[in-house]
This record gives C-alpha cells, structure tokens and sequence, in this order.
C-alpha cells in the first residue's frame, strides 16, 4: 500500500489563518495525536497476526500512512497554533494511556472480529475526514482532510480484503460482527482514547485532572457537529457492509435517518460542554 500523497503535495502556502474555527483546532489536534499513535497499533496488531507475514507487512505500511495523518495534521496545527507544543502534548498522552502491547490475542475476541472493528474505525475516520473537509473553509485543512479522507477509505477495503483472505465472513458469525461493530461504536461516543488526547492536546500541564465526561463530552460535541446527512450515510453504510448487511437496502436507509436523528439528540444533551 503505496502512500498515495505526501506532505510536499500539500500547498502549505495557501494556508489562511482568518478561516480557522478554534474548536475545530481544538479537535484536530486530538486527532493529530492519536493518529501520530500508530505506531503503538502496528505493534499490537503484529502481534495479534503474529504467523500472518501478509498482515503483518500491511499493518506496517497501514501505520506510516496514519503516522502521515498525524504528521500532515500536526504541521497544520502548527500553522494555525504557533506557540502549540505539539511534543509536549504527544508525551502527556503517551505517559497516560496505552493499548494492551503484552498480548498476542485481539481484544475483539478473534482475528476476524480485530479486523470487522477495525473496518468500522476506519469508517469512522473517513466520513470524520470528510465532515472536516466539508466543514472547514480554511485551504490547507480542506486539502489535507481531502488526502486522509482518501486514505481512509482505502484503508477500510485493506482491512475488508484481509477479513475475506482470512475466511472471516464464515468465521465470524452475523452476531458476532454486529456484536463487535456496536461495542466499537459504543467505545467511540465514550472514547477514553479521544476523550484523554483532547485533554492533553488542549490543556497545559499541571491543569486540572483528567475528566471523561467533560473531555472526552467535548470532543464527541465538536467532532459530532462537523457531520452532515452524506457523513452520517457514508459512516451507517460502511458499517453495515462490515458485518454484512447490504448497505443499499430499506433497512440500512432507515438506520441512517435514525442516525442522523441520534446525533442531532447527542447534540443536544452535549451542548452544555459549550457553555
Ligand atoms: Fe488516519
Ligand atoms: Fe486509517
């Protein structure tokens, strides 16, 4: 999996500070830690495929993209924040939360169901990506969003297609990856993980101490108010293709109006973080 762009293709000269939203700043540099994190996920997931050379060998190339991601997504930060310190905010993080490294089984239950997860983050990055990229109206984020969004996409087919190398659709059941796919989707609106990088990533040091419900509340309500119908489509259909429901089906389309509805809902009862 070649990297499709690199940092020089970014025209970094167009970047207009008067078109930075602060609290989209505010969750982009959450986002720039975590993907800057991959490291930590190639090495998990080396180990949970660890007499799979194809996976292995995938995992390595699906982590110098991400660690692009972070890289693209920190210089912009850099751009609109001057006086951010990004290193600073990346050892905090680092120091206070960490992935399951010590283990060679997915927390998921099964290699199949480690990988219907990870199509399902990856659903979650590209319509996220996409929500950026239509929502911002500053140049170089827009450009660079476009480019991970791309990435993003490409990495849930990577997954997908090693799901089907490994037989996952016979061995996971239709339980197991709606199962797997609801509990990551779950994982994802309570986030510890995003919640704690937007602490470290907006908060000094010596702060007040780590609050899940305010952090990680404050996330999910800037990164929530980014999506639009088409996001919400996009994010429902990937998903249902993942545990194996046609995404063009009556039931899918119905979930992705109910979705939509959800997150107005969420909006709403996470307004208070704005406040
Ligand atoms: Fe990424
Ligand atoms: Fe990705």
């Amino acid at each position: 999996m070649k990297p499709g762009w690199t940092l020089d293709d970014v025209d970094w000269g167009a970047f207009d500070p008067s078109k930075v939203d602060p609290n989209l700043l505010r969750v982009i540099k959450a986002s720039a830690m975590i993907e800057f994190n991959a490291p930590d996920y190639v090495t998990y997931l080396k180990n949970v495929f660890h007499d799979d050379d194809l996976m292995k060998e995938a995992a390595e190339k699906w982590g110098l993209e991400e660690e692009q991601h972070g890289r693209a997504l920190g210089r912009w930060v850099q751009l609109a924040d001057p006086g951010y310190d990004f290193d600073d905010a990346f050892r905090r993080f680092q120091e206070g939360y960490s992935l399951p490294l010590d283990t060679d089984q997915s927390v998921r239950g099964s290699r199949a169901a480690e990988l219907v997860a990870r199509c399902i983050v990856e659903s979650g990055t590209t319509s996220f990506y996409s929500a950026v990229k239509d929502a911002t109206d500053e140049p170089v984020l827009k450009q660079v969003a476009g480019f991970i969004a791309g990435d993003e996409m490409r990495h849930y087919k990577l997954f997908w297609d090693h799901f089907n190398r490994i037989d996952g659709p016979r061995i996971a059941s239709f339980r197991e990856r709606l199962s797997v796919a609801l509990g990551r989707i779950r994982e994802a609106d309570g986030d510890d993980e995003m919640g704690f990088a937007y602490y470290c990533a907006n908060t000094k040091p010596g702060a007040a101490a780590f609050d899940q419900k305010l952090y990680g509340g404050s996330y999910e309500y800037y990164a929530k108010g980014l999506y639009r119908p088409p996001h919400i489509n996009r994010l429902v259909s990937m998903t249902a293709k993942a545990v194996g429901v046609n995404p063009q089906s009556f039931l899918i389309r119905t979930v992705s109006k109910l979705t939509c509805y959800l997150f107005q809902r969420r909006l709403r009862s996470l307004a208070w973080v704005a406040d």
